[in-house]
């Protein structure tokens, strides 16, 4: 939500911006723009759409050793170019991602001061506001705003006074940094420090950044140096590019037999021979530091989330409850929060996030922590605040995922769950050793099974060719196929702007049927076995209303021909590995349709993918 970076050193600062800002641009894309350090004065660029319009503004010869960059996506104030960050007043110039919360007070006070905004936006308060306080002392400007400020933000600031510094603060939303010999730099995600280092800082929450061409300083509001722990990212920057592709979303598709590689193969502990779980392959997660007393007398697990974290945590459950045999609930994470959920230290609460930064599910994992629950976050991103916050980790190894639709991250977080499923079943005595290794070879038969249905991608183009005209959809499925319809339907929406429902097969004749008229498509999900029966006669009741009827289902599935107009086949596999592949199908159809509409497959409109606002 909203991408910034900082930069102060050797090289031209307008270039590492706005290479920096197409890298953010994920986060928000309604608008961009650059302040920067020309001859001792700031000169400010800005530019309604995407970072490419901000590039062809600014002129080729525009070179300066000290700037900085923001893409928006807009929450306070509409789409224009006055409400484009970077803002400026009097001598403070910013930019910032997140929302003050008190801006409209905080405005009615400055105004009595003779201070009055130009733009509708909330960020531009906090300019007013660091210009009221500031006589020369950053530091003590800084520290002043921010007992006044309310909500959440992340702030580069220039100082006109104060030439190639740049002072950055932040409190909820994410800033990394870095220095090497070509200067300081500071952006809200690692994708956009990769050129310059793989080792990176998470500047801490109260804690003022100076940063000048030669080092990066960091002290907490006591004035202590503080040094940070620094982390180093294991890719490089070829995994935050396409590679070939056309979108980052086919490339993000095309990776996730490897992300699965990467996210179970150092989960496995083979034990040897002749020891006493001889030959068997068991998860383990003692490099994680997760003990096996974590789920020792649980007695409720929440999994809490957002977006498609969410519906990995939908998985989580129906596995959860048949494997572990403990109740398990699913709550949406701004709901969560806000609610009065049952909470003691007996309680297991599991956060999911793929960034690891997102506002409302970091607030429903501190709400759990007050509350006395044990918590467990599986995350994507390296010391994001949730990872960082939460007792325990579990973290996904999908590597960076630009696309806003997630789709490795998804397929990552099912299998930490599948994991986390097998071995606390196993260390609660719910299955033996043997089970336990047997469904970790299923788990890792998931890969090559993905491998193949990434071959039938043709097909599935084809297939999507129906779908491109299509108003409104349908997801229809039962058990572990029902959680899936609620990733197909988010991923389809979201890229092809087709209104498309998820629904509990059986439920449709409890009013969804009306809806059922000639040619309208429905995508069946058919993978499980012990209700492939009932799936099959709710197919055939939405057939009988003339329905378009898309079967995902397994090869040794018999299902009358007469039944769908098309028919997709995963592998055969245990039922509970279906997921992987068919979400797999759905991810393709979701793509391809959304590219025959001739849409920005990677940046659908409103939407942004970390989303760090309530
Ligand atoms: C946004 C993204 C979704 C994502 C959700 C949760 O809405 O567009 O793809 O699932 O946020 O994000 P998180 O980073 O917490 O997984």
């Amino acid at each position: 939500m909203c991408g910034i970076i900082g930069f102060t050193g050797y090289l031209n600062s307008a270039e590492v911006l706005l290479q920096g800002l197409s890298e953010l641009e994920y986060r928000g894309y309604d608008s961009a723009g650059i302040a920067c350090l020309r001859d001792g004065k700031v000169e400010i660029i800005k530019e309604v759409g995407k970072v490419s319009s901000l590039h062809a503004k600014v002129p080729a010869d525009f070179t300066s050793s000290c700037g900085i960059g923001h893409t928006r996506w807009a929450t306070h104030g509409g789409v224009t170019e006055v409400n484009a960050h970077p803002h400026r007043y009097g001598k403070v110039t910013l930019i910032h991602n997140g929302i003050i919360e008190n801006y409209h007070e905080l405005a009615e006070e400055l105004a009595k001061g003779g201070r009055f905004p130009v733009s509708e936006t909330d960020t531009e308060i906090a300019a007013l506001l660091l210009d009221s306080l500031y006589t020369g002392d950053a530091y003590a400007a800084i520290k002043e705003a921010c007992n006044h400020l309310e909500g959440a933000y992340g702030f580069c600031i220039m100082f006109d006074d104060q030439p190639e510094v740049i002072y950055c603060i932040r409190k909820g939303s994410p800033l990394v940094a870095t220095h090497t010999d070509e200067g300081s730099v500071i952006a809200s995600d690692m994708v956009a420090l990769l050129r310059y280092s793989k080792d990176y800082f998470v500047l801490p929450e109260f804690h003022i950044a100076k940063m000048t061409k030669d080092a990066i300083i960091v002290t907490d509001f006591e004035g202590n140096i503080v040094n940070p722990e620094i982390m180093t990212v294991t890719w490089d920057t070829t995994a935050a590019q396409k590679n070939g592709y056309k979108h980052f979303m086919a490339k993000e598709i095309h990776e996730q037999p490897e992300a699965l590689r990467r996210t179970i193969m150092p989960r496995i502990v083979k034990h040897a021979e002749g020891s006493e779980l001889g030959g068997l392959s068991l998860p383990d997660f003692t490099a994680d530091n997760i003990p096996d007393s974590l789920f020792k007398d649980v007695s409720r697990i929440i999994i809490t989330a957002c977006g498609t974290a969410m519906h990995a945590g939908m998985m989580g459950k129906i596995l959860f409850e048949r494997l572990l045999r403990k109740p398990v609930t699913v709550d949406i994470a701004s709901e969560f929060r806000y609610e009065d959920p049952i909470l003691d230290e007996n309680t297991l609460v599991i956060t999911v996030s793929q960034s690891g930064e997102t506002a409302d599910t970091l607030a429903a994992l501190r709400l759990a922590r007050e509350n006395g629950a044990r918590t467990l976050s599986i995350v994507n991103v390296k010391g994001s605040s949730i990872a960082r916050e939460s007792d325990y980790v579990f973290y996904t190894h999908a590597g960076p995922e630009i696309a806003v639709a997630s789709t490795k991250a998804y397929t990552a977080q099912l299998s930490a769950f599948y994991m986390i499923a097998f071995r606390f079943a196993y260390v609660l005595g719910k299955i033996t050793a043997k089970e336990c290794s047997d469904y970790m070879e299923g788990l890792l038969d998931v890969i090559p099974s993905i491998e193949e249905v990434l071959k039938q991608e043709d097909d599935v183009e084809a297939i999507s060719h129906h779908l491109v005209k299509a108003e409104n959809l349908f997801f229809i499925g039962r058990s572990l196929d029902y959680a899936l319809t609620w990733e197909g339907s988010i991923k389809l929406k979201e890229i092809t702007y087709i209104h498309s429902e998820a629904y509990a097969a059986g439920e449709l004749k409890h009013g969804t049927l009306s809806l059922i008229t000639d040619g309208t498509p429905v995508i069946a999900l058919a993978t499980q076995s012990h209700v492939l029966s009932k799936t099959l006669s709710n197919v055939k009741e939405v057939r009988a209303r003339g329905a378009f009827v898309i079967c995902v289902t397994t090869k040794d599935a018999v299902i009358e021909p007469t039944l769908c107009d098309f028919r997709i086949d995963i592998p055969r596999t245990d039922d509970i590995f279906a997921p992987f592949s068919a979400a797999v199908i759905l991810q393709m159809i979701a793509y391809h349709t959304a590219s025959l509409r001739g849409l920005d497959v990677d940046q659908p409109r409103n939407l942004a993918k970390s989303v760090t606002v309530e």
